[in-house]
């Protein structure tokens, strides 16, 4: 290679560079198995899901989804949902994120009461909710995000966002 022609080469290396990673979705992690991060569409199947299980239930719910880091994706509320459920759903989902999934947000519960390990946890982070609830959604493996859902007792939400996270995923780690 001419040295002269070296600034020009160099040019359509990062051309190349430049159209490399516009065409490669490794580059950008733009496939869902690439991310590992529930996507706009089964967040509204989760929300779709849960409302219907809310509904059957006779519970007027809000239902948030978060990302893995605890970022929010989707968020429904129904028409009569307390309005306190709005801010508690997404915390209990976020709370589950920023625990990447290891625990549900009623797992949670015992583990935050005085004396418990977790003691104070709930007061970190703008603030975390440890009632139930909030369930990690994974599938094929990975933790691709969280359900939270708040406005009926602890139990009912947590069947609520479990109907939710069970039709795009699983609450486990295994693979479905
Ligand atoms: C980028 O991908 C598109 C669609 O697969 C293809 O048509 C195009 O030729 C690719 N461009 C380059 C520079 O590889
Ligand atoms: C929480 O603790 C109570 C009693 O201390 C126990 O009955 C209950 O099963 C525990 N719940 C969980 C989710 O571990």
């Amino acid at each position: 290679m001419k040295l002269s022609n070296l600034p020009s080469r160099l040019v359509l290396l990062s051309l190349g560079a430049i159209v490399y990673a516009q065409n490669s979705s490794s580059t950008f992690c733009s496939t869902l198995a690439e991310r590992h991060i529930i996507n706009l569409a089964q967040a509204g199947e989760a929300i779709a899901a849960a409302q219907q299980q809310a509904s059957s239930i006779r519970v007027s719910a809000s239902i948030a989804v978060t990302d893995p880091a605890g970022f929010l994706v989707a968020f429904a509320r129904n028409d009569n949902a307390r309005l306190l459920s709005v801010d508690v759903s997404q915390r209990k989902a976020r709370t589950v994120s920023l625990f990447a999934g290891a625990f549900t947000t009623a797992a949670l519960y015992n583990l935050t009461q005085p004396g418990a390990a977790l003691f104070g946890i709930t007061e970190t982070n703008g603030g975390l909710v440890a009632l139930g609830g909030g369930v990690p959604v994974f599938r094929d493996g990975f933790f691709i995000g969280a359900i939270g859902v708040s406005g009926g007792s602890s139990d009912q939400d947590v069947t609520i966002a479990t109907a939710g996270a069970q039709a795009v995923g699983s609450l486990t780690q295994s693979r479905i």
